[in-house]
């Protein structure tokens, strides 16, 4: 598939038919997110994937009310972390103006391969910042050490959105 066709058409999808993801997909596209740059390299992201109907039962039922309507019968959620206070920092401890900004920054370099590489295989998504934070870590166990950032939503799309309206050029950028 085209870069330019895949950056183009992916959509957010907020509705799901039902599928079967395979581990061996999960990790091809845990790949593809492990490509993105990172802040010297430091590949803080981490990631956990709810597969199990069990296991995507208790994601449900720790997004908020309107994702979980969305996204039944996705095919597995990927939930993303990082490692916190590496990204944005030097070994010495200094930082920049964006504080602990840069591991969000490398966090969402990793899940727009993620998600891309999901279009190019066929699937939909649907990033979530909305969700019961404590629920997804204690599911997952995931370490005080990292923060957790996104649940991606992933499965085959039961419907085919038409882009949401985009600002225009001159109103986002400035060239002198
Ligand atoms: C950090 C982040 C959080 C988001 N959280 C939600 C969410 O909780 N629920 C939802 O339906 N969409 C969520 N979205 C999806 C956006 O609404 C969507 O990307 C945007 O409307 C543009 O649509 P498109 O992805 O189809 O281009 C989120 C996107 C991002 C990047």
């Amino acid at each position: 598939m085209e870069l330019s066709n895949a950056i183009k058409n992916r959509r957010s999808i907020r509705k799901y038919a039902p599928c079967v993801v395979k581990t061996e997909e999960i990790e091809e596209l845990i790949r593809s997110a492990q490509q993105a740059p990172s802040w010297k390299n430091s590949q803080t992201p981490r990631y956990y994937v709810a597969l199990s109907d069990e296991a995507k039962e208790r994601v449900l039922g720790n997004l908020a009310s309107f994702n979980s309507e969305r996204t039944q019968g996705a095919g597995a959620f990927i939930v993303t972390t990082v490692v916190h206070g590496i990204s944005g920092y030097n070994r010495d401890g200094q930082g920049t103006h964006l504080g602990n900004g840069f591991e969000c920054f490398d966090n969402g370099l990793a899940v727009e391969n993620l998600i891309l590489k999901a279009h190019e295989m066929g699937y939909g998504t649907l990033i979530m910042g909305l969700y019961n934070e404590q629920g997804i870590r204690e599911m997952f166990q995931i370490p005080a050490e990292e923060n957790v950032v996104v649940v991606i939503a992933l499965g085959k799309a039961d419907i085919c959105p038409d882009m949401p309206e985009r600002k225009e050029i001159s109103d986002i950028l400035k060239i002198i």
